[in-house]
């Protein structure tokens, strides 16, 4: 949450046309019931529990990457898909192509999504938790699962009846999940903008990856445009990342948003994106250690994490009480996905990430170099001499090599060096590692063993 831009979106950003094509109506329907409740459940808790978190309704807003009609026909079958999913104010509007609404004319609105500072509101939900005598626990590593209790990197252990996974990714090695999500880096930029620069609301267009922009005022650097893109796959190797990618970003967002001036923040993050366009929130599937559903997850929630937790924290908290709500099913991650075309090619893209990261343990082209020397400080790469085993190596600022073994503790792929957040990333399951081998995402719950 702490790398989200945070925008509650209204629009679900795997298209509620292309969610009715494959699932039916009924489906998208609910889809659209989650993200009016996860908006409004947000403005709700706020105001129940007196939570300053800079919550504010604004407008969304779909417009076209080009002129082509094309691009308006898309536009065009993504509002008559919402209306009929029961977003009935969803309309056409004309922005008037100024610049601070980043020269778009026409666009689909989607009225009262909502901006929120994640961080505030997550410190207002642990104040309300421990007044109702719970309890969070910071820094506090889960190693391992194991039954019902649940063990810490510290080794304190904690029985418990029912064990929920709000780690992003599961921290376990269940195939039945991880092969229905697969992993993409995306990166925020804040660039600074004067009063007046830039129209309140949201704004998303239709590239693949698109380009989500909102406004957020009063940081520690003024008031900001935020905007977050340029997806790929994680653990890529690194020549094929852009080293520009903030640049081009930045650039991207001036050339609509002429006022944004200097970057004042930029940052990168991860998410999960499921096969079939829904996330996984519910019991823990095929898990034959616990087929009495004691496991919960809650993933793949691709872009719409902030919404998603709304929905997971409801499905989740009803199937615990034996409740059967009505997104229970389209959310279970049991469910089998339905045959498109796009969701073979999901899994197609699951498969190949993940074979990529095996094949490396043995091929060649795993490794960027034999030995470190002629890397240069700051940097890192994956090295192999010989048949030996891969080694992930960074150089620091003094010239010191720290090495760490190349194989993810999760599941044993081939982690790959990122040049732009100096870190190990794992292309199977998207665990990642620091610059000197530390955990910093899971699903993996264990540092990169070091080598002597
Ligand atoms: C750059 C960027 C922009 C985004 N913008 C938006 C947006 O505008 N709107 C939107 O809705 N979504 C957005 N998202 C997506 C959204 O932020 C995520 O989907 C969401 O944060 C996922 O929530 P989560 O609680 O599942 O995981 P996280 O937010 O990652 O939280 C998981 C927590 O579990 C903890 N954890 C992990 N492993 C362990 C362990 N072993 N033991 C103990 N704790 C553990 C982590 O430390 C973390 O605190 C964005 C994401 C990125 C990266
Ligand atoms: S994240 Fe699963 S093998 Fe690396």
């Amino acid at each position: 949450m702490w790398r989200s831009t945070a925008q509650l979106q209204l629009w679900n950003d795997t298209f509620y046309h292309k969610i009715e094509a494959e699932r039916g109506l009924e489906v998208s329907t609910k889809v659209a019931e989650g993200h009016r409740f996860g908006i409004d459940n947000v403005k709700k808790v706020c105001d129940e529990e007196g939570i300053d978190c800079g919550f504010k309704y604004v407008d969304g807003h779909l417009y076209p990457k080009d002129e082509e009609s094309s691009s308006y026909d898309l536009l065009e079958q993504e509002l008559q898909a919402s209306n009929r999913a029961g977003l009935s104010d969803v309309k056409w509007v004309d922005l008037g192509g100024g610049q601070d609404v980043g020269g778009i004319r026409r666009a689909v609105q989607f009225p009262r999504c909502a901006n929120f500072d994640p961080i505030r509101y997550c410190e207002g939900l642990a104040k309300a938790i421990s007044k109702r005598g719970g309890a969070v626990y910071e820094t506090s590593r889960v190693k391992k699962a194991e039954g019902q209790t649940v063990t810490t990197e510290a080794g304190q252990s904690i029985q418990t009846p029912v064990i929920v996974f709000a780690t992003h990714s599961p921290t376990h090695k269940n195939l039945a999940v991880h092969a229905r999500q697969f992993p993409e880096k995306l990166y925020a930029v804040a660039l600074q903008i004067p009063k007046g620069g830039m129209a309140d609301g949201q704004f998303w267009d239709t590239e693949a990856p698109y380009h989500s922009v909102r406004f957020v005022e009063g940081t520690s650097k003024g008031d900001c445009l935020l905007v977050r893109g340029n997806n790929h796959t994680t653990g890529i190797k690194p020549e094929e990342i852009d080293a520009d990618t903030y640049e081009k970003l930045a650039q991207w967002a001036r050339s609509r948003w002429p006022k944004a001036g200097e970057v004042a923040f930029e940052w990168s993050g991860q998410l999960y994106a499921p096969i079939d366009r829904l996330a996984l929130y519910g019991q823990d599937p095929f898990n034959a250690f616990h087929l009495d559903g004691t496991y919960y997850i809650a993933t793949g929630d691709a872009g719409q994490g902030t919404i998603g937790g709304q929905i997971a924290g409801k499905v989740i908290s009803q199937q615990i009480l034996g409740q059967e709500g009505p997104w229970s099913e389209m959310f279970a991650p049991a469910r089998l996905p339905p045959p498109s075309k796009d969701i073979l090619s999901a899994l197609g893209h699951v498969i190949s990430d993940t074979t990529a990261g095996y094949v490396d343990i043995a091929s060649p082209a795993g490794a960027q170099m034999q030995n470190a020397d002629g890397l240069a400080k700051d940097s890192g790469a994956i090295i192999q001499q010989g048949d030996a085993p891969k080694i992930a190596v960074y150089v620091d600022e003094d010239g010191v090599q720290h090495k760490h073994s190349a194989i993810c503790p999760h599941m044993g792929c081939v982690v790959q060096w990122s040049p732009i957040d100096r870190s190990f990333n794992c292309p199977c399951h998207g665990a990642g590692f620091d610059r000197f081998g530390k955990i910093v995402q899971g699903p993996a719950t264990s540092d990169l063993e070091p080598v002597k």
